[in-house]
């Protein structure tokens, strides 16, 4: 029999997510009904392992209060690190050179002390692997799936996917308009590391005539090909929507940053290239937007919204039901759990079987090969 629970801690891993404060919301106000106390770590782990960077506590009470009204919020309340691993925490030496320290047990003997019975773990591939981590350690833990890029294995979806695909549709939609006008190629370079997730939901929702995926290696010829038949029908523009992970055919993947302890590698850059490549081979006017963060920013979309709220409630009915080392999975159209061991470390691509992207070759979409 597991001890009562009687104080749970909140934390939040990775890039931020819109519906972040929905899940705060509902864990908070969810476990105020059970006669809990929630508390909330700064920045993934590092209120507690950083204590000093929080001059007004790396670690805070939240209470009904504090939770009102938040839900339509983006960004998080408690703030958000990918540069927080416990397991594999930069610690910078005097020389400047950086350690790959492992924190956890300081982690867990200050759960321990402060009397927090378990931690919902909310985050991305990264975060949810720590979770598992610390929950083989010993520590009761229920993670909650979150990442703009919908690339999480054994959950339909995560929250955050819709409102940046919403969002990348409509910058498609007003690209349209104005690529007609100058008949050019217009390529849009979205985020998703190394899954087309979000370039090839908004890309078909917003008519792009070419998308480029990581799960596909491009050749850029077969794009020049298509905007070239469209230009030979008359339609003088082209809209092209690239992944950031998006990989050329005899290519590299385009690497801002390479990984650091504790820290992916960053992706950015494949949007100036294919711009680049596309004007020289066609011989149009080419421009490039690059939506990153804007994908991550503004208020979670009401699907988006509630699925975060429903993660949140689902994480303390968890937690109450004596489980542990377990993700909130949406099993449309119910939520469902999943064992943290067949998530961590796994990624979701976009299969290539799969019926939007055949959706996309029936509407005559050039995905590059
Ligand atoms: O995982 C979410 C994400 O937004 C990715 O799509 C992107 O590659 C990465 O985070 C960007 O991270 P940062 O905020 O560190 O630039």
């Amino acid at each position: 029999m597991k001890k009562p629970i009687r104080r749970i801690a909140l934390s939040i891993g990775g890039g931020d997510a819109p519906g972040l404060n929905a899940v705060i919301r509902a864990a908070v106000t969810a476990a105020a009904n059970r006669g809990w106390e929630c508390v909330g770590i700064r920045d993934g782990f590092n209120g507690i392992l950083q204590p000093t960077h929080y001059p007004k506590g790396g670690v805070v009470l939240l209470t009904r209060d504090q939770v009102r009204g938040i839900a339509h919020l983006g960004g998080t309340i408690l703030g958000t690190t990918n540069k927080g691993n416990p397991f594999h925490f930069p610690t910078l030496n005097a020389d400047g050179t950086v350690n790959d320290t492992d924190r956890s047990d300081e982690l867990l003997a200050y759960f321990k002390r402060e009397g927090i019975d378990a931690l919902i773990s909310v985050g991305g591939d990264g975060s949810l692997t720590i979770a598992n981590e610390l929950h083989r350690k010993g520590l009761r833990v229920v993670g909650v799936p979150k990442t703009i890029d919908n690339d999480l294995d054994k959950t339909f979806t995560t929250f955050g996917f819709d409102t940046a695909v919403s969002f990348a549709t409509e910058c498609l939609d007003r690209l349209h308009s104005t690529a007609e006008s100058h008949h050019r190629v217009m390529v849009v370079e979205v985020m998703g590391r190394y899954a087309g997730w979000i370039a090839l939901h908004a890309g078909i929702s917003g008519g792009a005539h070419a998308i480029l995926i990581p799960e596909i290696a491009f050749d850029l010829d077969q794009v020049a090909a298509k905007i070239r038949e469209r230009d030979a029908e008359g339609r003088m523009y082209s809209l092209v929507m690239v992944a950031e992970g998006a990989l050329p055919l005899h290519g590299q993947r385009a690497v801002l940053a390479p990984a650091e302890i504790g820290h992916a590698e960053r992706l950015g850059g494949i949007g100036e290239h294919v711009t680049r490549e596309l004007a020289q081979r066609t011989g149009k006017d080419a421009r490039v937007v690059v939506l990153g963060h804007l994908l991550r920013g503004g208020s979670p979309t009401s699907f988006d919204r509630l699925a975060a709220l429903r993660f949140g409630s689902a994480a303390v009915r968890a937690l109450e039901a004596g489980l542990s080392g377990v993700m909130v999975a949406l099993a449309f159209p119910n939520v469902n759990y999943v064992n943290l061991e067949e998530v961590a470390g796994r990624m979701k691509a976009v299969p290539l079987d799969c019926d939007t992207l055949q959706t996309g070759r029936d509407l005559g979409v050039c995905f590059g090969d």
